[in-house]
């Protein structure tokens, strides 16, 4: 990785350890962050701080310049309306972010932290600012935006392995479980790796045994995306 990739949301909890996993690798990473200053690895050689909110399109484009992976990881708020909403957020930022690319003409790699459930409609999550359909047309944008993508959705965050270190990814949003935010950062630093992993989406849960030491053979067993030619609805 010679270009530097752009963590937005490094600040946070899976942000911070993607940032972490980058920098052991000797990336250079761009925490991008509302208040970076907070950022927990802002000490670490090759971290560089950006402050961008995703929601304004003013700071984004200086952020991603020459960028050659972007990682979102940006948690939404849940109201039904105002600055925080999960439309803002999830689906407003996500443009804003492909658009600031955009204005490169680049074509990094961009992972999008998503969550399961969202092709569930009736799920009680999307009480709650319509959530899961925004975050839904926020990977859609992904998606359709011909850049090489990865859509990772978490199941449910836990701090270390609940239920064990091995990762198991679905692709039909059925399932219901845990996974660490190790694992979620380390699925979304494999995928800036691995050519395997374009234009994939796919659930992630942990469930007994050990953590994966071949990512690229278990993106190679998913199925491609088929792109929606319209938005939804
Ligand atoms: N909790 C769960 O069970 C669960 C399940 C599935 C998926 N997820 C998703 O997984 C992702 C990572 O979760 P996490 O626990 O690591 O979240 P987190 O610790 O809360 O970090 C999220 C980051 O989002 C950033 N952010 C929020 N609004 C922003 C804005 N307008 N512009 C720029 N950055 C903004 C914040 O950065 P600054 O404050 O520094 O700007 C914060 O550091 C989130 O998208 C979350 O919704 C969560």
């Amino acid at each position: 990785m010679d270009r530097p990739i752009a963590v937005i949301g490094g600040a946070g909890r899976v942000g911070g350890l993607v940032t972490r996993r980058l920098v052991e690798e000797g990336a250079r990473v761009r925490v991008v962050s509302r208040n970076p200053g907070r950022t927990p690895h802002r000490h670490l050689p090759g971290v560089e701080l950006h402050q961008a909110d995703v929601r304004y399109t003013d700071a984004l484009p200086a952020a991603l310049a020459g960028c050659g992976g972007v990682v979102y990881g940006v948690e939404p708020g849940t109201a039904d309306s105002g600055p925080n909403c999960p439309e803002a957020t999830m689906y407003d930022g996500v443009r804003n972010v492909l658009a600031a690319v955009a204005e490169h003409g680049e074509r990094p790699h961009f992972v999008l932290i998503s969550q399961i459930f969202v092709t569930r409609r009736e799920h009680p999550m999307n009480a709650y600012g319509r959530l899961l359909d925004w975050r839904l047309r926020g990977e859609d944008a992904v998606r359709a935006s011909r850049l090489p993508y990865t859509v990772v959705r978490p199941s449910w965050l836990a701090d270390d392995g609940l239920t064990g270190d091995r990762v198991r990814l679905e692709q039909d949003d059925r399932g219901d479980g845990w996974v660490s935010r190790a694992a979620v950062a380390e699925a979304c630093v494999q995928a800036l790796h691995s050519q395997e992993a374009v234009n994939r989406t796919f659930e992630l849960y942990n469930e007994p045994g050990a953590a994966p030491t071949d990512w690229p053979m278990l993106f190679h067993r998913l199925i491609p995306d088929r792109v929606l030619e319209q938005p939804r609805l």
